[in-house]
């Protein structure tokens, strides 16, 4: 089922928390709602679920405008970051609690019940009680819950939070396999941003109430619209901008910055107004020669650490702007701490986003 948000605003004692949102969701979509806390991720995901009210808006399930139907109408499985298990009914009651408020006899449910159990691997646990189960067999319990109703739509709120990280790494690629098997159109909340790169098909980036950019995971990571989105997934250098007189189509642009003119690159129109130049860690080289690049700042070594497959250094520029850098591969490790040198990167590196 695909789910299409429109003009959305949802607000509590007449402050909205969710402004004016719009939205598509592709039938069979993983699709990651990734943003701070307080952002309003919860109150979207409840508002979709039919826990909290819109103060306006549509909400589509397929054609089919939900926003007035009480939330046991609306066909959602929800898996609750507590996981919200009753704690003094076995996991096999657990998860035929759905079918069970459907009216399914014993008989009946019985079978796809273990069913369901089987295929989130919980085979043979189906007599324990949740406090007899690790964290992530909790966690899987909740999942069959929410999925042995056959949904047509997923809701995950920080799932994976309350788990250790080996442990997280593993559920989210369950979770991930689970999701395509099924095929079920899937809403993930989370505001840890490494955990939504391997998952997704789409992620939405959400800022105070507003969704700021909606792309795949590499257009999310390489071509952010807004210094926001850029420092929020990956590591990500800002140096601000003085004020453009003129907006700034896509392609190369010649930009001023503190330091003199260095040529960027824009995937985005821009409004005449702050912009930041945006380069990630990995794409800065460090030279002790000015090079035949366009782009190529003094620096001084501030820091370093080595992590192995590459090392990461501190800079800083001629105007205090602190950048990070990640040189990887052999000999990396040859710059000392307080050696000036230049830093240097290529014009489609350096990316114009709104400030
Ligand atoms: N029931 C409520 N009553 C009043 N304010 C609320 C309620 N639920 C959430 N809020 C406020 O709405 C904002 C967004 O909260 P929430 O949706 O939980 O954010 P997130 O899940 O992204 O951390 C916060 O400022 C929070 O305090
Ligand atoms: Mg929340």
């Amino acid at each position: 089922m695909s789910i299409a948000i429109e003009q959305l605003t949802v607000a509590f004692n007449h402050k909205a928390v969710i402004e004016d949102l719009s939205l598509v969701i592709p039938q069979g979509c993983f699709f990651t709602l990734l943003g701070p806390s307080g952002c309003g991720k919860t109150t979207l995901l409840r508002t979709i679920a039919g826990f909290t009210p819109a103060e306006k808006g549509r909400l589509l399930f397929g054609n089919k405008d939900v926003i007035a139907l009480p939330a046991h109408q609306r066909d959602i499985g929800m898996v609750f970051q507590d996981y919200a298990l009753f704690p003094d009914r076995s996991v096999f009651d657990n998860v035929a609690y759905g079918l069970i408020a459907r009216g399914w006899s014993r008989e009946r449910l019985r079978p796809a019940v273990l069913a369901m159990l089987d295929h989130v691997e919980l085979t043979g646990l189906h007599d324990r009680l949740p406090a007899a189960l690790s964290g992530g067999q909790r966690q899987r319990v909740a999942l069959a819950r929410a999925l042995v109703i056959k949904p047509q739509l997923l809701l995950m709120d920080e799932p994976l939070s309350n788990l250790d990280t080996k442990l997280r790494i593993q559920m989210r690629s369950s979770i991930g396999k689970l999701q395509k098997e099924v095929g079920i159109t899937t809403i993930f909340v989370t505001h840890d941003q490494e955990e939504e790169l391997a998952l997704s098909d789409l992620i939405g980036v959400m800022n105070n109430g507003k969704i700021e950019q909606i792309g795949s995971p590499q257009d999310i990571y390489q071509t952010p619209r807004t210094a926001f989105v850029a420092n929020f997934v990956g590591g990500a250098n800002l140096m601000p901008l003085p004020e453009l007189s003129s907006p700034i189509g896509q392609g190369y642009a010649q930009v001023q910055s503190p330091l003199g003119p260095l040529k960027a690159f824009s995937h985005h129109q821009l409004e005449a107004h702050h912009a930041c130049l945006m380069i990630r860690p990995e794409d800065i080289n460090l030279s002790l020669d000015t090079g035949l690049q366009a782009n190529h700042l003094p620096c001084r070594i501030m820091g370093k650490h080595y992590l192995g497959s590459k090392t990461h250094y501190d800079i800083v520029l001629p105007d205090r702007t602190e950048l990070v850098v990640h040189l990887s591969g052999q000999g990396h490790e040859r710059y000392a701490i307080g050696q000036s040198l230049f830093a240097c990167f290529e014009a489609e590196n350096a990316l114009l986003v709104h400030a």
